[in-house]
């Protein structure tokens, strides 16, 4: 018996034995695994790290659902970490349009040439961790989950999946540290992959956010927060804070052009929000917050409606305002007119198809 996990008495008279959870949760991830195009499936013990490095990114902040499409799409253009290297830099930042958090793609085309240039992967989690774009759950991630190695996983499912095992109550953030050392704590040596994944699974399944499904748990018995008659509880959450509102104002300007009516593009500047992206020009409010409502061109706007996108810190009204120029038209400053009739191939971000939806 591993000693680290014999010696645990961990939450207390409630907390679950370390060493009965990784036996329980492994057969029910045999029988259970949800079957994901990243995946090798239950007690493979090789799989791809760049499919499975390309899955994590693209599961950073999204789901699993939203996710397949794109790792679809990726894997038929790109199929090898050398493929990525090699291609231009728009051209994946518009096939991870509609994705969101757009650094991540910045950071994914960076880390694929290092690793394309270091000619691998590293195997083990330190090596990754210095990698662009890999914070600790990612680096843990592909360690355990491609090449086997023991390292903590803690997402989202896993946090919620061990707070109620143990019935963390110190609320989050501040819990984190305690849920990720519980974590450690009932992490087996072997299958180290496999039972990350099986807690992700068990999280996004069973034990839901709300209407968690106590009677078809293989941890019931085990469970802290069950015993306590009220596992929702768990984790503690912080009072929620209402998110600032942001108000700003973007431009569709059209024209006609040889081929049918044209729309005026730029490109995001590199480092701010939505960096490296095709956008409608805007009054900079990411800069300013309130936008300022300046035009980059005289016109007669109409306004065609607001929307409401809500980032992670701020939600944004963004009113939309229209203006056809005449057929030889210009706009200062750097951009492109782009045909509508191929408006979904410019990879606009979620934000800004939104805005051409509302005006078309
Ligand atoms: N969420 C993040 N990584 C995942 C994985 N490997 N399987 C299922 N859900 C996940």
């Amino acid at each position: 018996m591993d000693a680290r996990a014999d010696s645990i008495e961990y939450g207390g008279p409630l907390g679950p034995a370390a060493r009965d959870v990784a036996p329980a949760l492994l057969d029910w991830y045999d029988a259970h695994a949800r079957v994901l195009p990243w995946r090798a499936g239950p007690g493979a013990n090789a799989q791809d790290p760049y499919r499975v490095w390309l899955s994590e990114v693209m599961l950073q902040q999204t789901t699993v659902a939203a996710v397949i499409p794109y790792f679809a799409r990726f894997t038929a253009r790109w199929p090898t970490v050398e493929a990525l290297a090699a291609a231009p830099e728009a051209d994946v930042m518009a096939a991870w349009a509609g994705l969101g958090y757009y650094s991540r793609a910045r950071k994914l085309i960076e880390c694929a040439r290092e690793v394309a240039a270091m000619g691998a992967f590293p195997d083990h989690e330190a090596g990754l961790r210095a990698l662009p774009g890999l914070g600790p759950y990612t680096a843990a991630a592909v360690a355990a989950i491609a090449f086997g190695r023991r390292a903590v996983v803690v997402d989202a499912n896993v946090e919620r999946v061990v707070a109620r095992l143990f019935a963390i109550s110190s609320p989050l953030p501040g819990g984190r540290a305690e849920i990720r050392a519980a974590t450690d704590r009932v992490t087996p040596d072997l299958r180290c992959g496999d039972f990350a994944q099986g807690l992700m699974d068990l999280g996004a399944t069973v034990c839901t956010t709300r209407n968690a499904k106590c009677l078809l748990c293989p941890l019931a018995d085990l469970c802290a927060a069950r015993a306590t008659g009220t596992p929702e509880a768990y984790p503690v959450k912080p009072p929620k804070l209402a998110k600032p509102e942001r108000r700003g104002r973007a431009f569709w300007i059209m024209r006609s052009g040889a081929a049918g009516d044209e729309v005026w593009l730029v490109r995001r500047g590199a480092g701010g929000m939505l960096g490296g992206m095709r956008a409608l020009p805007d009054d900079g409010w990411t800069v300013r917050g309130d936008g300022g409502g300046h035009a980059p061109i005289p016109a007669n706007w109409a306004v065609a409606g607001v929307v409401r996108h809500v980032f992670t810190h701020f939600v944004l009204h963004l009113e939309i305002a229209v203006a056809r120029l005449p057929a030889s038209a210009s706009v200062p400053g750097e951009g492109a007119w782009w045909p509508l009739a191929r408006l979904e191939e410019a990879g606009l971000p979620t934000l800004f198809a939104r805005a051409a939806a509302l005006v078309r």
